[in-house]
């Protein structure tokens, strides 16, 4: 097996602290590790650092091989796509790299992760990627998914059919649904949540790629060094609407751990520790008669009187401050900057 971590997202949902330059892959919340060295150290039981390869670019070379070596796993490949094209062609060119310079063959299976998200017991997730890969090796492509909680509309969402052991076949796959079909699926009860971790075997992904995407079959159907030359010339598109959705062979395998993706400051406050009266607080922080807060500051004190619900975040030179809640909406404020130029 190998292990591909996608790394080159540039997210921008935990402005202002993830930038283009600082995507929240390399974000460290907490105490903790970064979220890409804590994916790393989640897959070591598992496998050799030599049979992980990160996927992602240029600008975030320095980053990614500073974080392999912390953790023991400087021997991990890093590859580096020249454009980011997203998920599929990522993927694409990670297959490639596998069987020209790894000597992956066709049956060996490749388990592909997001890089920023948090997921522990690590042994239980552990087990489920065991019983992935089982899967993969089966031939079938292979989700993750997890039970929806809430109706949440920045996540794909699996249809699970017929039970299959642990897992179930796929009825369908529907990438991001507007808020009214993402409530329709809550209701029904057999929607998971796609966790953006799948498992397949490099022969399976290029048979799907052939049949649901072949202009990216096409470029990476070349040797390594053509499929990097050429890469500027992929679609740019996801593997959730590039194959997952498409494909016939899907299964889903549930999710026993605790999984979040950490996609809002929301959500932030969620896992980060507490004080007495519900604040998340990390910097300098001084909260009098304040409840349910996140205060995240970097550089300046940030004084709370009689807050409740709200979220500061503070950096060198923007400060958000947002009712809890309501985080989802900072991606209006990166467009308003973005047209603002
Ligand atoms: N190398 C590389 N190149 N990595 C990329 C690129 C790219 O062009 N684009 C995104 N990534 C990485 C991100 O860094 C992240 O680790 C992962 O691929 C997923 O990309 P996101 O941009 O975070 O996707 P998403 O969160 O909107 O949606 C995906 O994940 C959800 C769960 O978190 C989808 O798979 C959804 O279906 C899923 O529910
Ligand atoms: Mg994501």
């Amino acid at each position: 097996m190998k292990l591909i971590i996608l790394a080159g997202g540039g997210g921008t949902r935990l402005f202002p602290l993830s930038r283009t330059c600082m995507p929240k892959q390399f974000l460290k919340l907490g105490d903790s590790d970064s979220l890409l060295t804590q994916t790393v150290k989640r897959f070591l039981p598992l496998l050799k650092p030599s049979d992980i390869v990160v996927v992602t670019n240029k600008e975030y070379t320095h980053h990614v091989k500073t974080e392999l070596a912390a953790c023991g796993a400087s021997s991990a490949h890093i590859l580096l796509e020249p454009v980011a094209r997203n998920t599929a062609p990522a993927i694409a060119l990670a297959a490639r790299f596998c069987q020209d310079e790894l000597g992956a063959a066709a049956d060996e299976v490749l388990f592909i992760t997001p890089a920023d998200h948090i997921i522990h017991p690590v042994d239980i997730f552990i087990k489920n990627v065991r019983q992935a890969v089982e899967l993969a090796a089966q031939d079938k492509v292979v989700t993750l998914g997890i039970k929806p909680d809430k109706p949440e509309t920045g996540y794909g969402y699996i249809q699970a059919g017929e039970s299959l052991g642990t897992a179930y076949q796929v009825d369908s796959f529907r990438e991001k649904p507007d808020k009214e079909t993402a409530e329709q699926y809550l209701a029904a009860g057999n929607y998971y949540w796609n966790s953006g971790m799948f498992a397949f075997t490099t022969g399976r992904i290029m048979e799907e790629f052939r049949e649901h995407a072949p202009e990216i079959y096409q470029l990476m159907s070349a040797p390594l060094g053509e499929v990097i030359n050429t890469f500027d010339t992929m679609p740019s598109i996801s593997i959730d609407y590039a194959v997952a959705e498409k494909s016939l062979r899907v299964v889903m395998e549930p999710l026993t751990a605790y999984w979040n993706d950490i996609g809002s400051w929301d959500a932030i406050y969620d896992v980060l520790a507490k004080d007495h009266s519900g604040n998340a607080l990390q910097g300098d922080c001084l909260p009098i008669d304040c409840s349910n807060t996140l205060m995240l500051g970097r550089n300046r004190l940030i004084a709370g009187l009689g807050l409740e619900d709200v979220l500061v975040v503070e950096t060198d030179d923007v400060i958000v401050v947002a009712k809890r809640g309501e985080s989802q909406k900072v991606k209006d404020v990166v467009a308003e900057l973005k047209a603002r130029g």
